[in-house]
């Protein structure tokens, strides 16, 4: 595993997996928690450490129980969770602190790596009021970074220059076909990890096809080859799989690398 040290010091590491419809009935987003572990403790197996929840996933408490299961060390794994912008979760700043207790008890592995805002709320103003909430939990030691997820160039640049503790990361979508370049590049640029997601889910037939030919070269796959692109661009990934095949397939990255011609036909995509 390959990892990237955060504007604070800390460690986190370039893949992870992502879990939207982990510990649900039919693999489904809105199904019923059923507490079924066995997709993540099965990326635990093949040697993931990242995990990326949200309260709004609603399975915060079944990642908690896969990594007690797994027996593995709590301080090897790195735990992201999110609060949502939705007004019943962030109008007050009493409803904010609220959630990320419940949410801190739901896990209930002593701290959280790293805590997001999922996607900016209507004003600035209102971006400041409640990742002010996440800095003062930080000084309480629960959170240990802070960060943001669907944040653009300008949330990003007015973030940075009114708060305390500088976000350590933004996460959101970008695959080939939507790299999102400038994002990427202001991230980047700012000392901020750009973080991906749907870097999978979201590809093009077309953009597949010319993708398996690249991987050809290198004996990988088109997944193989996105999610190998992604990191070497700085950036970290979290692909989700419920198949332990596909799991064991996209942890299978770090050992090969794209020539420049390549990474630029992907770069253009
Ligand atoms: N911050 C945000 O707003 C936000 C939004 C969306 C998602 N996320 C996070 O990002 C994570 C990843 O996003 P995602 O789950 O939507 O999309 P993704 O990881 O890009 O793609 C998941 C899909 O790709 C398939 N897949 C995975 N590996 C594959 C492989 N090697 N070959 C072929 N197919 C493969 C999976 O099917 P199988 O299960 O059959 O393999 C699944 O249908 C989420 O789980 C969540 O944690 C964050």
């Amino acid at each position: 595993m390959k990892y990237l040290k955060m504007n604070n010091g800390f460690e986190i590491p370039s893949l992870g997996t992502g879990t939207n419809t982990f510990g649900k009935a039919n693999k489904d987003f809105f199904g019923e928690i059923n507490y079924d572990t066995k997709e993540l403790l099965s990326a635990i197996d093949l040697g993931y450490r990242l995990i990326d929840t949200a309260i709004y996933y609603r399975n915060e408490a079944v990642i908690g129980k896969a990594v007690k299961e797994s027996k593995i060390n709590r301080k090897e794994f790195f735990i992201t969770t999110k609060i949502p912008e939705k007004e019943e979760f962030s109008s007050t700043d009493t409803l904010v602190s609220q959630y990320i207790e419940q949410s801190l008890q739901n896990i209930d592995l002593e701290y959280i790596d790293l805590y997001l805002m999922h996607f900016p709320l209507e004003t600035n103003e209102e971006n400041i009021r409640v990742y002010r909430i996440l800095e003062s939990i930080v000084d309480q030691g629960l959170i240990k970074s802070i960060g943001v997820s669907n944040f653009n160039i300008e949330q990003l640049q007015y973030l940075i220059d009114h708060v305390r503790i500088k976000p350590v990361l933004n996460q959101f979508q970008s695959y080939p076909g939507k790299h999102q370049q400038h994002l990427i590049d202001f991230c980047n640029s700012n000392d901020i990890i750009p973080e991906a997601y749907h870097s999978i889910a979201k590809l093009s037939e077309e953009h597949k096809n010319i993708l398996t030919e690249i991987g050809k070269k290198y004996n990988k796959t088109w997944s193989q080859v996105v999610l190998n692109y992604q990191v070497h661009q700085g950036m970290v990934v979290i692909p989700k799989s419920h198949n332990p095949k596909h799991q064991q397939e996209n942890i299978d990255i770090f050992d090969f690398k794209l020539n420049e011609e390549d990474q630029h036909i992907i770069k253009h995509l």
